[in-house]
């Protein structure tokens, strides 16, 4: 049973902690996203507060159910397959109350436990005198505020395990390290649109289009033929017409025209082995699993793909080994085909990071296992001179011609240090031009923003980079030369009215 602390201390002011929410919190909507919380799984939230992600989920149609030591002690604590234990362990002031709660909400998990926790750089906005390892607010509460990896040390040696980042301040601690890997194998995995449609009709085809599609979208995903069982349903209504897979293959083949399905296989095999090595190198940071103990998806990706696990973990000790290779991490940044060079960076579009070189991908995914994904981040900055790996948010990127940078998030992987800043508030925040050097072919109004930066250039306008880098710098530099803009055109300031 938890303890329960009563008297005068913040210990007796921690309900004053819950707040009322009006969404779901952000470690319970991200689990939602990575498929950590399905609709079949059962939920318990481990001091739920005023229960604000408890009535939603269970609008929602999951089986939610919570308890919190003072908004609902009389609520049964129970086992369920997810726990979230969602920013409570930061008020907790003391250690050893504090590893007893994560303990007791690990000892309900049946699948995985979210542990969220406010980062270190939330301590700057909130005042308080020191108390502890954390400080007491001015409304009596306990904070303690966790640096990225001090979060993960204090999880990993409170539980004997090794937790995943999901996103700063935020840990998914899964029971089973199949799991585990498995979702760290789908985080680095292409997502692909299925490009493939049928050009002639063919009555197999057609008898079958949902089975089929779903097969080509596996095609084009994994860059292998799958197992029957690995497309659920749909693998058994093609055993029951083609009798195999490699036989809806065939037909597949050539209803979508043999030219384009094999260039399209060639493709989607060189993804796929690129995405199976990213996932290899990066499994390294935490261990990686014995072969016997892969997903057994990723087990036949493997076998498929580079005909054993030994040279597949050969092929990503190399590219790991190159990540701490700074000149080489310069190498592919200057020899990139996608984002924006810059003498000290390469910025990439997030939407561009799976088309990278794995070795970009692999460092990326070092910056990414400390600090987890970070939701909203509209570019990424890879350093050229030094580890560093920098997540934008530039929230009006697609609507805005020149948006405002909103926040940052740095890791400095030698220090294994997060830097976080926020803009959000700046009167003269930096801003961006040439919108189009950072997207990748494809991209919505990728076509839009070329016309813009056409038109500035013939104006004139970005031949002084280094002075309309920020908001204030580029209306100056708009009205000096007499425009403005109309959405992503460019017009004459005289022109108006
Ligand atoms: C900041 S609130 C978070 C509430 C909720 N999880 C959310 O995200 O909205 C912290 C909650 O932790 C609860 N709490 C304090 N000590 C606890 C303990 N030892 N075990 C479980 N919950 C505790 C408090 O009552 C409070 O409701």
């Amino acid at each position: 049973m938890p303890t329960i602390v009563q008297g005068a201390g913040p210990a007796s002011k921690r309900h004053l902690t819950a707040m009322v929410r009006t969404d779901l919190s952000k470690p319970v909507s991200l689990a939602i996203a990575d498929e950590i919380l399905k609709p079949s799984s059962s939920f318990f939230d481990y001091g739920c507060g005023r229960g604000g992600d408890l009535q939603r989920l269970t609008a929602m149609g999951y089986e939610a159910r919570g308890w919190d030591p003072a908004h609902r002690p009389d609520a049964k604590i129970r086992p369920a397959d997810v726990v979230n234990l969602g920013y409570v362990v930061n008020v907790i002031e003391d250690p050893a109350e504090r590893l007893e709660a994560l303990r007791s909400a690990w000892a309900l998990t049946g699948e995985v436990l979210i542990v969220s926790a406010r980062p270190d750089w939330e301590a700057r906005s909130v005042l308080g005198r020191p108390h502890g390892d954390g400080i007491i607010t001015s409304k009596g509460t306990f904070q303690k505020f966790f640096a990225q990896e001090e979060l993960r040390a204090w999880l990993d040696s409170g539980l004997s395990v090794r937790s995943v980042a999901a996103a700063p301040g935020i840990f998914y601690v899964f029971r089973d390290e199949v799991r585990a890997q498995s979702f760290l194998a789908s985080r680095v995995r292409y997502r692909p649109v299925p490009v493939c449609r049928p050009r002639v009709t063919d009555v197999l085809y057609d008898a079958n289009r949902e089975a089929m599609e779903s097969l080509a979208a596996f095609v084009t995903g994994r860059g292998r033929l799958p197992e029957a069982w690995e497309l659920g349903n749909n693998g058994q209504k093609i055993s029951d017409a083609f009798s195999s897979v490699k036989r809806a293959a065939a037909v597949l083949r050539r209803v979508l025209g043999e030219k384009d399905w094999d260039g399209d296989f060639a493709a989607a095999r060189d993804r796929a082995s690129k995405d199976l090595l990213v996932y290899l190198a990066l499994a390294a940071l935490t261990g990686r699993p014995k072969a016997s103990r892969l997903p057994p998806d990723v087990a036949l990706d493997v076998k498929a793909l580079f005909g054993s696990y030994k040279a597949a973990c050969e092929q990503a000790d190399l590219l790991l080994r190159q990540v701490a290779n700074q000149r080489a991490i310069n190498t592919v940044c200057t020899g990139s085909p996608i984002g924006k060079l810059t003498p000290d960076a390469l910025y990439v579009h997030a939407s561009a990071l799976g088309s990278l070189d794995p070795l970009l991908r692999v460092y990326e995914g070092c910056a990414r296992a400390l600090t987890g994904a970070v939701p909203g981040a509209t570019l990424i900055k890879f350093t050229r001179t030094a580890a560093k790996v920098s997540y934008l948010a530039y929230p009006s990127f697609d609507q805005d011609p020149h948006p405002a940078l909103s926040v940052s998030l740095r890791a400095d992987l030698p220090r294994l240090h997060v830097k976080y800043r926020d803009f959000s508030a700046s009167a003269n925040p930096p801003v961006l031009h040439r919108k189009e050097t950072f997207v990748p072919e494809g991209y919505p109004g990728r076509e839009k923003f070329s016309r813009l930066t056409r038109q500035e250039e013939r104006a004139g306008l970005l031949e002084e980079a280094l002075t309309i880098g920020t908001r204030a710098g580029w209306q100056r530099r708009l009205d000096e030369l007499g425009y403005r803009l109309a959405g992503h055109r460019l017009v004459r300031a005289a022109n108006e009215s």
